[in-house]
Formats: C-alpha cells, structure tokens, sequence
C-alpha cells in the first residue's frame, strides 16, 4: 500500500492549519513538516511551535523532516510539540547512530534522510534503529523543483539492501512527485510518497490533486 504525504512547505503559510485539513479531508495518508534552519539548507521555515499548532487540527500522523544542523539539540521539542516520526539527515550530524537511539527513546518513529549525492553505504551501520529512509528526489531547500530521475536507482538499490538483509524499514521519497514521477518511484520500490508543490498550487484545489497522484498509481 503507498502512502501519500502532504508537505506544507508549499501550503499558505498564512493558512497552514486550514491547509492541512485540506489535505487531511482530501484522503492523505500523513502530513510532512519541512523543517529549514538556514544553515544546512538555504531556507528557514518551521519551528516546534508550528508542530503543535498542527496536532490538535488532524488526526493525521506529523512526520517532522529535519533539515537541520545538529538535529540532536531538538529532538526533544519536537517529540514534545506532537511529531510522530522525526526524520533526521545523515549529513546532518556526526553521531546518527545516537541520534536515533534518542528518537526511540522518545517514543517516535525514526527516519533517516539522504541527500542525492550520499551514498547508501553510510545507512549499513543503522537500518536496525531505523524506522524510514527517506531519498531526497530533489537537493533540499524549496518545494517545486524538478525530479532527479538519477535517484530510481538508488531505491531500487536500497530496496535491495532491505530484502537482503531482511529489514522492514520504509522507503520514503521527497521531491519532484507528481502524476509523472509518482509511478516511477513506487516500481523502484517507495511507498511513502511526500508531495508538496503536485497537491498545493492553483492549477486544482488539493483534493483533486491528489486524486491525480492516486489515480497515476492506480495499476500499481
Ligand atoms: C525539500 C523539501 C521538498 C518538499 C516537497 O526541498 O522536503 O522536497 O518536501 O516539495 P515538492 O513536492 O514541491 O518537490
């Protein structure tokens, strides 16, 4: 079964509540709040603050994508604001193997990021604490840009790995989904599938957007 995210990276910020139980009402699966510091990507975008103000509006798991530094420093506050699953970048912290001790710790599902040019290797050590690996699909930063297609074969790699060495860790994957590339990533082997800019724009409303996503997958 795929599963759908919403990422409100591409919301109204000026109406993220309403925004998500759009996307709740519409039938997504979960919503992914991209978390931005400034320094280990461009932008800056959501704090704690904005996970709790989300929790009490949806029923909705709230999947917390850090792009952050030092992820570990905030573990804590996001767990605390009502996030279901933490996913922390590999590139962000030279102690994953910890910090994803300490996301268990808390109770909250943990995943793990990659940016395109990391390579899988560097999960070997960690797919035991490791709920979700999550490809980047696109360099991380903003909503709306294009699908790096290099990627499938990263997932289908990873699925690989996983069937190997018997894991039943997710694949997740972030970045340039639509009706076009959504089909392509699932017969690579995602079923975790974040969109923002293909279900937040003001080509459709989101509902009939992600019907869109839903019915490119219909065969799958
Ligand atoms: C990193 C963000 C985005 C966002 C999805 O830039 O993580 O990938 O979730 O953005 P779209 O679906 O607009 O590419």
């Amino acid at each position: 079964m795929v599963s759908i995210e919403a990422s409100i990276l591409s919301a109204d910020f000026a109406r993220l509540g309403e925004q998500a139980q759009e996307a709740q009402a519409a039938g997504v699966d979960a919503i992914q709040i991209d978390v931005m510091d400034g320094r280990f990507v461009p932008n800056i975008t959501f704090g704690p603050g904005v996970v709790r103000a989300l929790r009490p509006l949806v029923d909705l798991p709230l999947d917390v994508h850090l792009m952050i530094v030092e992820p570990e420093r905030h573990l804590e506050g996001f767990a605390a604001a009502g996030a279901d699953r933490l996913i922390v970048h590999q590139e962000a912290t030279p102690h994953l193997h910890r910090v994803l001790q300490s996301i268990r710790e808390l109770d909250v599902e943990a995943g793990v990021s990659l940016n395109p040019a990391t390579p899988l290797a560097l999960l070997e050590e960690v797919l035991d604490l490791t709920d979700m690996v999550q490809v980047m699909t696109v360099n991380p930063g903003w909503g709306g840009q294009a699908f790096l297609d290099g990627q499938l074969d990263k997932i289908r790699r990873l699925k690989a790995i996983l069937k190997e060495r018997g894991r039943d860790v997710v694949i997740g994957v972030d970045g340039g989904i639509d009706p076009i590339t959504a089909p392509l990533v699932v017969e690579a082997g995602a079923t975790v599938l974040v969109s923002g800019s293909s279900l937040y724009n003001d080509r459709a409303s989101v509902r009939e957007n992600l019907d869109a996503l839903r019915a490119s997958l219909a065969h799958r």
